[in-house]
């Protein structure tokens, strides 16, 4: 088989490194990739918004599965685009894909089916918005109804500040259409989990939770990022809480989309807030987690193929799906100054020097005509380790991470300890 990964993250790296490991594959392609891709998989040169000229290669280079990473080509339609070239695409409909690509709409499926979420209100009327924000009382959460890359989503911490942000998102059109709705929510507390499932539309089967630090400093300080590290599984979330999110949150929703005439195929993913053992839907999402992919793949003992063939077939019942025991432990090394402005160019050093039973995933890097690594994004890899417990794997990772350096690289000194602390 030939499969095609889309999209150049460390989620991205990630599939590649997992499919590549399948019997049935003889050739990954992935477009665009990394400097990490490049080394076990063919990397093409388009980008995933470009989805005419990967059908187009797609189809010239007799690809027998698509495997879609990130949320703007599924919100525009890219497994539509596939199926109507004829070639498998994992992943959801542009009419599934609206769970992630709409909060107004996730919300109003929430509502109408009773999946359990924090109370709030859509507005699409600035005006209405702000009377309506009057009333509440801090800390307020205002999410953009549309895909916003991680900035969408603002808690303010006061009525005037919350004012602030609802008019850049409403009036001044900071996020663009994505702030043509907002959602103002009641803020909850609590801890934060994913839990996220391979769905063909009728059955789920979630894979391990984990958790991710979207913050940028130790001590959740700091502006939001893309994510800066994730472990898998969490303490605080065992598999009779993983059982009661799958059957009050995934399943009611996978069965809920069906209803409405769009199945969800590919992966469903609840962003959860556990508060005195009860559950919270924070958010969907239509796609896998990153950095939560690369902490969650190296515990899948199953063939990630005949899994994702399994969900594009639509007999994901028929399939165990098997689960490692150990636990696993990913930080991210990111480049000086990101989430903010950041330089990129420079070399990665040391990462001949990581040990064989560590990884790591690589994201904002490029080969350079020298045959170096060079930093070339935000977020520059993930180093994970795996261990029987997370004290052991916590370690291996920073020790393994000690090793790779490149000028600005900061990273999370924390990631996993409150499981020890
Ligand atoms: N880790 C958060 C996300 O993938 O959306």
């Amino acid at each position: 088989m030939k499969v095609l990964v889309i999209g150049g993250g460390g989620r991205e790296h990630t599939l590649v490194w997992k499919i590549a490991q399948s019997p049935k594959v003889e050739k990954v392609l992935v477009s665009p990739g990394n400097a990490g891709t490049a080394l076990i998989a063919d990397n093409l040169s388009y980008r995933p918004s470009e989805i005419e000229a990967l059908g187009k290669v797609a189809r010239d280079r007799d690809v027998d599965l698509v495997v879609v990473g990130p949320e703007g080509p599924l919100a525009s339609g890219i497994v539509d685009y596939f199926d109507g070239l004829g070639i498998p695409a994992f992943g959801p409909s542009r009419e599934a894909a609206q769970i992630e690509s709409s909060k107004a709409f996730s919300r109003n499926l929430m509502e109408k089916y009773g999946i359990p979420c924090p109370r709030g209100s859509i507005f699409s009327s600035h005006s209405e918005a702000h009377e309506y924000l009057k009333r509440q009382q801090p800390p307020i959460v205002i999410k953009a109804d549309g895909l916003a890359g991680g900035k969408g989503t603002i808690i303010a911490d006061s009525v005037m500040e919350a004012s602030r942000a609802l008019s850049d998102i409403m009036e001044k059109k900071v996020l663009g259409s994505a702030g043509d709705k907002v959602i103002i929510d009641e803020y909850v507390t609590g801890r934060e989990v994913s839990l996220i499932a391979f769905t063909d539309g009728k059955t789920v089967s979630p894979m391990l939770p984990a958790c991710d630090y979207k913050k940028t400093w130790d001590g959740d300080l700091g502006p939001n990022t893309g994510g800066m590290g994730s472990y898998s599984p969490p303490g605080f979330f065992p598999a009779e809480l993983a059982e009661k999110a799958t059957n009050t949150v995934l399943l009611p929703a996978i069965r809920a989309m069906a209803k409405e005439g769009f199945p969800c195929k590919g992966v469903l993913y609840a962003g959860l807030m556990v508060v005195d053992g009860e559950l919270l839907t924070l958010e969907f999402n239509a796609r896998f987690g990153d950095p939560e992919t690369q902490v969650v793949l190296p515990l899948l003992k199953t063939d990630l193929v005949d899994i994702l063939l399994a969900v594009v077939q639509g007999n994901l019942d028929e399939l165990d799906v098997e689960w490692s025991r150990d636990v696993c432990v990913g930080v991210v090394m990111a480049s000086g100054g990101y989430p903010g402005s950041y330089q990129t160019g420079f070399p990665i050093d040391g990462l001949d020097k990581v040990d064989r039973d560590s990884l790591v995933f690589q994201a904002g890097t490029r080969l350079g005509d020298d045959g170096r690594v060079y930093t070339d994004g935000g977020r520059v890899l993930t180093v994970v380790s795996t261990g029987k417990d997370i004290a052991g794997a916590r370690a291996r990772v920073y020790a393994n991470l000690s090793r790779i350096d490149f000028e600005g690289c900061h990273y999370r000194k924390d990631i996993a300890l409150r499981e020890i602390g």
